[in-house]
This record gives C-alpha cells, sequence and structure tokens, in this order.
C-alpha cells in the first residue's frame, strides 16, 4: 500500500440550493489525506449529457438519490478501494469501465461526478497543494484567474419561464483586476433591483440569485440591463458587456422557437435574424445556445454569420463532450464549449473536452449548474486549466459567492497579475475595439 491508495469510499445524502437531494462522496487514502465533492445538478439539461439518476416514485418529488448513493457505496467504492487516487485517468477508467453506457445512466453521472472530484482532491491533499496547482500541475497548464460571466436577471428554467431567455448576464472585460470585476458587478446588479423596484417589479430571485424577470418582453430586460449598467456609472460596450444563454432548446419544438412571453413562433431563419438584431443593438458579446441542440444547421448558420464578431457558446449543443466538440469545430459550429463536469461524469474525460477545444480554437468557459453547493471544485478548475472564463450564476447567495470567494483567495496565492483581463473576449468585437 501507498500512501495515495483509496482506502475508502463514502457516499452520502446532502442538499441543494434548491433544497433538493444530491450525492456527496467522501474519500479517504492510506496515508490519512481525505477529499470531498458534491455533484450538481442542472435544470436546463441537454439530452445528451450524463443522466442525473433519481429515483422517482412520490417521495421527495421522485429527487431521492438512494439509487445513485447505492451505486457510490455499493458498486464504485468497492471497485476504487486499493486504486491509486494520484492516477486520475486509471481511476476515471475504472469508473467508465463500470456503467460503459454512453450517458452513466445505470450509476448516474451525480454518483460518478462527485466520487470522481473527491478523488481529485484528495490526491491534491496527499500531495499538500491546493486543487488548483494539483490539476495545473498534472495537465501541465499555466493557471489564470478566469474572467466572469455573471448573471443578473435569471429566465427561461430557471424562472417559472416567465422570460423565454435563460441568462441576462454581463461581462466586465475592461476591468483591470478580479477584484474591481466584483465591484462594477455588485453595481450593476444592485443597480438592476433598484429599477425593478422603481417599476413595482421587485419579487425576488431566480434559481440562480439574478433578479426574477417580470418584463413585458425579452428585448425590455435587454434594455434593462443596459439601464442598470448606465445607473450603475458605466458606458454600456465600454468596460462592461452583455452575455446571454437563450437555451434556446428549452423553447423548440419540432425546428420551431415558441417565445412564448410575446406569443410569436419563430422559425431557425427568424430566431438567428431577431438575435443578430440583438447583437446590433445591444453590446453582446457573448451568446450561449443561441440554437435548440438539434438545430445544427441554425448553429452553422448562425456561427457563420456572427462567429467574428461574438461567442457562441455551445451547452447543451456540446455538453462537455470531446467528439461533439470535434465534431462542431468541423462544421463550424460554435466559437467556445461550456465545461460543466457533471455533464460528461469524470474529471478525465472534462479536461478530454477542454484540450479538445483548446485544440479546435475553442474558447472555454468553466460553469456550475442551475442547481448548485457549497463545492467549489469548479474554481479550482477554471484556475487550474486556465480555462478563461467561469460562469457560476448571479452575485448573491452562497452557492455563487461562494465560487467568486475562492477565486480571490486563490488570486492571493497567484497574484493579481494571474487575472486574464478582457484577453478571452479578444477575438469579438469588443477584444478588436480595445486594439483602436
Ligand atoms: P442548468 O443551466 O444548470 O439548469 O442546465 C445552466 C446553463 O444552462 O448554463
Ligand atoms: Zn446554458
Amino acid at each position: 500500500m501507498t500512501m495515495t491508495d483509496i482506502k475508502s469510499v463514502l457516499g452520502r445524502r446532502v442538499w441543494d440550493s434548491r433544497g433538493n437531494p444530491t450525492v456527496e462522496v467522501e474519500v479517504r487514502l492510506a496515508g490519512g489525506a481525505t477529499g470531498r465533492a458534491i455533484a450538481p445538478a442542472g435544470a436546463s439539461r441537454g439530452t445528451r449529457e450524463a443522466v442525473d439518476l433519481r429515483d422517482g416514485g412520490p417521495t421527495l418529488r421522485g429527487m431521492g438519490v438512494d439509487q445513485a448513493l447505492a451505486g457510490v457505496n455499493g458498486t464504485i467504492g468497492p471497485a476504487l478501494i486499493g486504486q491509486d487516487a494520484a492516477d486520475q485517468a486509471a481511476i476515471d477508467a475504472i469508473i467508465r469501465q463500470l456503467d460503459p453506457s454512453p450517458l452513466k445512466a445505470t450509476l448516474g453521472g451525480n454518483a460518478t461526478v462527485a466520487t470522481s472530484l473527491a478523488v481529485l482532491h484528495a490526491s491534491a491533499a496527499a500531495a499538500e497543494k491546493p486543487l488548483w496547482r494539483h490539476l495545473a500541475d498534472h495537465t501541465r497548464k499555466a493557471p489564470t484567474i478566469p474572467l466572469p460571466e455573471i448573471q443578473i436577471f435569471g429566465g427561461g428554467a430557471h424562472a417559472g419561464r416567465r422570460v423565454d431567455v435563460q441568462d441576462f448576464m454581463v461581462m466586465v472585460p475592461g476591468a483591470d483586476s478580479f477584484d474591481a470585476v466584483m465591484e462594477i458587478t455588485n453595481e450593476i446588479y444592485f443597480a438592476a433591483g433598484s429599477i425593478m423596484a422603481k417599476k413595482g417589479r421587485l419579487s425576488g430571485v431566480a434559481d440562480e440569485g439574478g433578479w426574477w424577470p417580470i418584463f413585458d418582453s425579452n428585448e425590455e430586460a435587454l434594455e434593462t440591463l443596459v439601464e442598470a449598467i448606465e445607473l450603475a456609472g458605466e458606458t454600456p460596450g465600454e468596460r462592461v458587456v452583455i452575455s446571454l444563454d437563450i437555451a434556446a432548446s428549452e423553447f423548440e419544438d419540432a425546428g420551431r422557437y415558441r417565445l412564448a412571453l410575446e406569443d410569436r413562433t419563430l422559425s431557425s431563419d427568424e430566431m438567428i435574424a431577431m438575435l443578430g438584431r440583438w447583437i446590433e443593438d445591444y453590446p453582446i458579446v457573448s451568446i450561449e445556445d443561441p440554437l435548440a441542440e438539434s438545430d445544427s444547421a441554425g448553429m452553422h448558420a448562425f456561427t457563420q454569420d456572427f462567429g467574428e464578431r461574438v461567442q457562441i457558446i455551445g451547452d447543451d449543443y456540446l455538453v462537455t463532450n470531446a467528439a461533439l466538440v470535434d465534431e462542431a469545430a468541423a462544421a463550424g459550429a460554435c466559437n467556445a464549449v461550456l465545461i460543466k463536469v457533471n455533464q460528461v461524469g469524470t474529471v478525465s474525460e472534462a479536461i478530454e473536452t477542454f484540450e479538445a477545444a483548446q485544440n479546435a480554437g475553442f474558447r472555454s468557459v468553466v460553469s456550475a449548474r442551475s442547481g448548485e453547493t457549497e463545492d467549489v471544485s469548479i474554481s479550482h478548475l477554471a484556475v487550474g486549466l486556465g480555462a478563461g472564463q467561469l460562469k457560476v450564476g448571479s452575485f448573491t447567495r452562497s452557492e455563487r459567492m461562494a465560487k467568486w470567494n475562492e477565486c480571490l483567495r486563490i488570486q492571493d496565492e497567484l497574484g493579481p497579475d494571474s487575472f486574464v483581463k478582457g484577453t478571452p473576449l479578444a477575438n469579438t468585437w469588443w477584444g478588436r475595439k480595445q486594439q483602436g
């Protein structure tokens, strides 16, 4: 036995930010080091992502995780005992062999992601390194503090479908420091709240902590976001820009896009034209899932038309899958990928996808889910891989703030020069404007 051999694996039920049960795994190594991680949960999920295994039935509205925990404690754990935690690729290969189904439907992506991440935490602890450094050393990447995308209004599946678009976010690529991003975003977030209050439309927050979106149209949300940026003393399009997650799969049906709020149905071409107008009219620098995951032709056309101007992120479209990234790059769809470890189910596969994106010249955005916890692994992943961008939701609620706060702690070790500033957006209209 060596110090990094796995001695025990314990799965336990804990609870997430929506109050739903979820899987936590604790791994103990022979030398005494321990690691722990919690599975997050999505609400607007891609059909090709790893299965979030739930018990179904009448209790806990079907959301129970007893089967997933039985998989950790009865199948994955016993197979990992005695294995070397320092060899993450071998650990993840064992997990994959235990459930070779393409979507990890037997064990559940929630069981596998918590276990895979817990092993990584334990091996970092054994190496006496913070997780971000352990990851950077392991993958030979240069660690950096990422540029955040921060939600101001939540929508779509995260807000009872009150508006169609899921995330209205700001980015502050013109800030000199990560701290300045936090400060400027705080001002914008509360400016947006005061505008909503003045209009008599303040009504709490959506799943990721952004203001609940009482608007008459999707564009009214965009107008209000611009107003909030101005009220915060910023000029939209200068230091501060807008980022949207359309999450279009959520309102697409048989190739048509149903904008419930505006009571209209658009074809793929009309959807592209509408988003094109938004890009003209608002300082939008990044758009995620502009078309549905099934609408590859639309994704190609949109990327053809706007890929030089804005970042186009595949989330439901690429589901953190390396083969799908390769395919999209070859076909000219998207120019960025969202990295959500639980979409693919293991750390090694998420890193594979990140590397596929690097090879394809795609940007990467490490991302949380709408159901989150105090787990801050993704902050370390974003820093350790030098991914460049991080998306974790809004600027309230501790399951969100924990991730931003962890970046601040890591920055104290890495130094202020480690912040990437606006570099991930260099090849967008914003980046070109900076070059004069
Ligand atoms: P989800 O949403 O976690 O509910 O899937 C997040 C996103 O779409 O980026
Ligand atoms: Zn998304």
